[in-house]
């Protein structure tokens, strides 16, 4: 079996539809809890599968540096080490040598640089980046990248995805042909609606199986974030899914959906979930304040998680301030079921040609601020 992409139902620019892979369905739009480090830090996998997620994503550049890709593979890959069968999608560790490591590098033929964890020095290239998401055994392969932080100038920019382009050319080479693997590309191009289209341009002509928009949630703010959405999506092929890589907070993925885009991935709800930081219809909850002390009330009480189906505000307050382990473990499965509720919302909407009514809903919910 192979993998491949139904697009079953759009509403304006907004996509539903459904990712086939050897190792499962994914339904679009998808959200992709982020596991890091070979877990989804303070879930079981069977947790995260019960909020409703398809697919998890994984990281080239942690799992290279520990436990090492050559031993994941030895232990039988990724899914198996991590006890978790569905798919994995897994970005190509560019991205995060720039933002984690320390004397980085950069050259054509790929970058140099420090291991966060323990200083010892490590060579990433297009070559090694496929290999590794090989040995990882992951079901969708991001290209080798590499992007500047924004605000940066034209020319940098330019540069940079040019770069980006000549590796995703290199990593399309060295991925060879896998059937049931899929590889994606990643435009780039900043703000600039032609680079970007020279971008797409590019990774058009490469042909990938699905394409990613990089290069945003950098800095630019959710303003210029969508105003590059109102374009980059459409630049990308029409019959392929599209992820938007690193975003975001739920207002970042409702407009996103809105323009266009398939996929997205972000550590914001499980990070948030051990920082007191709770998601809900109402808006953003800190469970820290001193004002949930006595409360009895569940966090939302239309929510089904198992923290607002059995505990109170009170006890999640107090267990978060007693630094208790269970307080990540329910707010993150909390932050993560209100993230893919989110998700199904949209997705139906979208196949009733009601998403303009589910967004505004969505948005008069959260002007009501928190109960
Ligand atoms: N994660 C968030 N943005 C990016 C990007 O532009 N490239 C890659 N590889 N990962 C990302
Ligand atoms: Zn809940």
């Amino acid at each position: 079996m192979s993998f491949s992409f139904d697009l079953r139902a759009t509403d304006g620019a907004a996509r539903t539809g459904t990712i086939h892979t050897p190792r499962g369905d994914i339904r679009t739009p998808a959200f992709m809890p982020v596991g890091t480090a070979a877990t989804v830090k303070a879930m079981m996998p069977e947790s995260v599968a019960a909020t409703g997620a398809d697919i998890l994503l994984g990281n080239t550049y942690h799992l290279m540096l520990r436990p090492t890709a050559e031993r994941i593979d030895r232990l039988g890959g990724l899914h198996r080490f991590m006890n978790w069968d569905k798919p994995i999608l897994t970005d190509s560790g560019g991205f995060q040598v720039m933002s984690l490591s320390s004397l980085r590098k950069l050259t054509e033929e790929g970058v140099t640089f420090k291991s966060h964890i323990d200083g010892s020095k490590h060579h990433l290239t297009p070559e090694r980046s496929m290999e590794i998401q090989k040995l990882l055994g992951s079901d969708i392969v991001m290209c080798f990248d590499e992007c500047p932080a924004l605000p940066a100038d034209r020319d940098r920019i330019a540069q940079s995805m040019e770069l980006s382009m000549r590796w995703a050319q290199r990593s399309r080479d060295a991925f060879g042909d896998r059937p049931g693997h899929a590889l994606f590309g990643i435009q780039q191009g900043g703000l600039e609606e032609d680079l970007r289209a020279q971008s797409a341009a590019a990774l058009r002509e490469i042909e990938f199986d699905g394409y990613a928009v990089g290069g945003l949630a950098v800095g630019e703010g959710q303003e210029a974030m969508f105003k590059v959405l109102d374009f980059a999506p459409a630049q990308l092929p029409v019959d392929k899914p599209r992820y938007l890589m690193g975003v975001g907070k739920p207002d970042d993925i409702v407009g996103a959906v809105k323009r266009g885009i398939d996929m997205m991935d972000c550590v914001l709800p499980s990070r948030s979930g051990r920082t007191g930081q709770v998601f809900t219809r109402r808006g953003v909850v800190n469970i820290k304040n001193a004002r949930h002390a006595d409360d009895p009330r569940p966090l939302d009480e239309a929510c089904t998680c198992p923290a607002c189906a059995h505990y109170s505000r009170a006890y999640l307050h107090h267990v978060f301030r007693a630094q208790e382990m269970i307080s990540g473990m329910l707010l993150t499965w909390h932050n993560l079921h209100y993230f893919q509720e989110i998700m199904a919302g949209m997705r139906a909407a979208i196949a009733d040609g009601a998403f303009a009514a589910w967004e505004a809903d969505f948005h008069a919910e959260r002007a009501l601020g928190d109960i």
